[in-house]
């Protein structure tokens, strides 16, 4: 049973890939996931010098999903190259680098940097972030902006380019159009969804930064929706995510129009679950004599 996929000329083994923030920088799967098995996994996002990110507590579990506030914590790019890919090296799975910056310089830096470690497959936009220059407004928000960032991205590298998308948004699929304008081989959706929780006994909202990114299965059908709609609306291919926690999650997004699927959230329940969803999605396509993923289509298309 074949269920590679192409993202434009990059290939995957499987659809199935974790997701930014949620699966370390790889290393730390190991006793649960085996990594030659795995479609592929986006890092931690990345930045040029490491961030400590927000104050505790950063994090809650709320109906169906968690609310986090992590501010991007990472080791910083150097700390990556030096310390965790030479430890990543004879792994099968693709590795793509999240990663973002405060500036568009930042942003075009981390890209130049990237672009001659051959070990890193693809690198994924991350643009849900504040723009430092434009008074804290994400850059995510304007499609001009975000044409601009993923132009001036795009000059600078010749990797596999994808642009991860906010669901807070009014149209997310203008912002989709704008990146593939500006040059993006793909776009990964959905990021966080912006939510608060307030604590009763303080009545303050619980997490230090006020608010957090809203995952997990609460957000899934919210997701499902925007990539339906975003696959419809570019010709690049679509990695769809958001609140995917079992096979089935998985295939109703392949379905919708997405290539491949990030899985989240569902990892800190389960950190096997990628490899089940794999095992998953094989079953369902013997079953219903799929012999492809590109067979997998939305019965009304
Ligand atoms: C704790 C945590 C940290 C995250 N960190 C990042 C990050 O650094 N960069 C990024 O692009 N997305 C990050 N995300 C977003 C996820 O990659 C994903 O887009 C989102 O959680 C929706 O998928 P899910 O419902 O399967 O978790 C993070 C999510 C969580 C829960």
């Amino acid at each position: 049973m074949d269920l590679s996929v192409k993202l434009g000329q990059l290939e995957f083994a499987n659809p199935v890939i974790a997701a930014s923030g949620t699966f370390g920088y790889g290393l730390e799967y190991l006793p649960f996931v085996d990594l030659d098995l795995l479609g592929g996994f986006s890092t931690k996002g990345l930045s040029l010098k490491p961030r400590m990110g927000n104050a505790v507590p950063r994090m809650v579990e709320t109906a169906s999903g968690m609310l986090n506030a992590i501010g991007l914590e990472n080791i910083g790019l150097e700390k990556f190259l030096s310390d965790k890919l030479p430890l990543l090296q004879n792994y099968k799975t693709r590795i793509i680098v999240n990663f973002f910056g405060d500036t568009q310089d930042e942003y075009v830096e981390m890209a130049t940097a990237l672009s001659d470690v051959t070990r890193v497959d693809a690198l994924e936009m991350n643009i849900s972030c504040p723009n430092v220059e434009a008074g804290g407004v994400q850059f995510s928000s304007d499609p001009a902006v975000v044409r601009s960032l993923v132009e001036s991205v795009r000059k600078s590298t010749g990797k596999f380019l994808i642009v991860k998308l906010s669901p807070n948004v009014t149209d997310i699929t203008e912002i989709a159009r704008a990146a593939e304008d500006g040059g993006a081989d793909a776009v990964s959706l959905i990021n966080t969804q912006i939510g608060m929780v307030i604590d009763l006994e303080t009545r303050k909202p619980y997490l230090a930064n006020k608010t957090g990114g809203l995952s997990g299965p609460a957000i899934k059908p919210i997701a499902l929706y925007h990539v339906y709609q975003t696959a419809r609306a570019v010709k690049i291919p679509v990695i769809g995510m958001g609140g995917i926690s079992n096979t089935e999650d998985a295939l109703e997004f392949l379905s919708a129009g997405a290539t491949a699927i990030q899985i989240g959230t569902a990892n800190f329940i389960d950190p096997g679950i990628t490899m089940k969803v794999i095992d998953g999605i094989r079953r369902y396509c013997q079953t219903h004599a799929i012999q492809k993923m590109s067979d997998l289509k939305l019965m009304e298309d």
